[in-house]
């Protein structure tokens, strides 16, 4: 297991709207992980559509950019021993419906689409999201 894996975190634009920064930030902390980079930005629509271009065939990918794209958000890298799988379960599951109380999602998302957190869900993608988000390194 790598101690110094990492994963690209989102906090997307409801989690902004609900004021959840500090909290979210607060919870990567008190796990114990390390944030490594932290930035708020805007996502322009040709960035979204590079991070999410593996749901370009689904229908819902039109709003998904849209929304990703609706306000600003804030991206980290997060640091840890098995962070990308630490964080997915931190998250939640996608729907937030579905996501048990303690989750991210679970307590402040409010369905599958206005889900308040992205993680990156291998090791794969967080290379690749990471490069797209923090091209300086
Ligand atoms: P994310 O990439 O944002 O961390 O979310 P995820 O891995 O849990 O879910 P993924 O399958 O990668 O989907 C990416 C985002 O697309 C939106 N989505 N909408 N309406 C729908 O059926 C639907 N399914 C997915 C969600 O915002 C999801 O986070
Ligand atoms: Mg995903």
């Amino acid at each position: 297991m790598d101690i110094k894996e990492r994963t690209l975190v989102i906090i997307k634009p409801d989690g902004i709207q609900k004021k959840l920064i500090g909290e979210i930030i607060s919870r990567i902390e008190r796990k114990g992980l390390i944030i490594t980079n932290l930035k708020m930005m805007r996502i322009s629509k040709e960035l979204a559509e590079k991070h999410y271009g593996e749901h370009k065939k689904k229908p819902f990918y039109r709003n998904l950019i849209n929304f990703i794209t609706s306000d600003s958000v804030v991206v980290m890298i997060v640091e840890g021993e098995d962070v990308i799988s630490t964080f997915r379960l931190m998250m939640g599951p996608t729907d937030s419906r579905k996501a048990a109380p303690g989750t991210i999602r679970g307590d402040y998302g409010l369905n599958i689409e206005r889900n308040i957190i992205h993680g990156s869900d291998s090791i794969k993608s967080a290379k690749r999201e990471i490069s797209l988000f923090f091209q300086e390194e």
